[in-house]
């Protein structure tokens, strides 16, 4: 598995996604990510599946060390009374005692940044997270962030497809030496009937999940997430380090971004978004 260095984290290149699942999904999925060679899981306080996870995590036999755990702080857990107790709940949940990357997943709240930051720096400092970062952050605010952290920020993760055209927040997120973790890969299913992705899958023998997953890693300094609740999918949505997508396949891909493609987009939790307008 290739992996993208952001500061000192070297964070694997494909994640699997566990947004929706739980119980028997998670134990279907988790073992059989693994043992497909899944070593990045993404998970979140707010996805109710980290028991299950650590569950799985533990019993796989893979050293603790060889697998990399993202987890996000809920928006209600921000303030300096709930985050470290919030912290240490996901780490009895996810039965360790270090968590890889710690994310704020949402910057909608009313606790000022300078606290969120402050907490994240805590529980660096106490050594139960190796890396911090953020999810769903624009530029403004993810600008405002690296300014009051001391330890680095090392993603920030947000959604990215080819619809979708995210060159402003990329750019600025590269620029400051952060890995763009990129989710919603599949658009919700739109890539599988897109005619330009059908024709690049044919070309290449392979499948669409594969050519969007490729451009994705292709991109210097961005990790995708990758979701399926099917066993017989995992080992194809790794296996997109074996073949390249020429400059043209690239912009092609490029040029499938629109206007109003978000997907993710809760009121309330979303910030104003860096938009290019197509
Ligand atoms: N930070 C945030 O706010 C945030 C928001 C959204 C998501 N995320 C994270 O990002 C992860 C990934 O995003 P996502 O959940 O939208 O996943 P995704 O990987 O973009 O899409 C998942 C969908 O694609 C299908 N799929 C996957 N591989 C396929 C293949 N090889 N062939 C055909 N269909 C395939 C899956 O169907 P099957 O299950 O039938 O295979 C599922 O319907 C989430 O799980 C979560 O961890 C974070």
């Amino acid at each position: 598995m290739q992996n993208v260095r952001a500061g000192n984290a070297l964070i694997p290149a494909i994640g699997f996604g566990t947004y929706g699942m739980n119980g028997d999904d998670i134990y279907r999925m988790i073992p059989a990510a693994l043992r497909a060679g899944f070593r990045h899981i993404d998970t979140a306080q707010i996805y109710r599946n980290e028991a299950e996870i650590g569950e799985c995590v533990a019993e796989s036999g893979i050293p603790r060390s060889e697998i990399f755990l993202t987890t996000k702080v809920w928006v209600s857990n921000y303030s300096a009374r709930h985050f470290d107790a919030s912290v240490n709940e996901s780490l009895r949940k996810l039965k360790t005692d270090y968590i890889d990357l710690l994310l704020l997943h949402w910057p909608g709240s009313d606790v000022p940044l300078t606290e969120q930051i402050a907490e994240l720096n805590a529980v660096v400092r106490a050594g139960k997270v190796r890396h911090i970062g953020m999810s769903n952050f624009n530029r403004a605010s993810m600008t405002e962030a690296i300014r009051l952290s001391a330890a680095p920020l090392v993603t920030n993760q947000f959604e990215y497809h080819p619809y979708l055209n995210q060159s402003l927040l990329i750019g600025s997120t590269r620029q400051a030496g952060l890995a763009v973790t990129g989710y919603c890969g599949m658009a919700i299913g739109r890539v599988f009937s897109d005619p330009t992705l059908m024709e690049i899958a044919a070309r290449h023998d392979k499948t669409i999940a594969q050519i969007v997953l490729r451009w994705l890693v292709q991109q210097s300094g961005v990790v995708a997430l990758s979701r399926t609740t099917r066993v017989d999918r995992l080992a194809q949505n790794l296996a997109v380090f074996d073949f390249e997508l020429d400059s043209a396949d690239m912009t092609a891909i490029y040029a499938l971004a629109t206007a109003n493609s978000r997907i993710v987009d809760p009121p309330g939790l979303a910030p104003l978004w860096d938009s290019t307008g197509a």
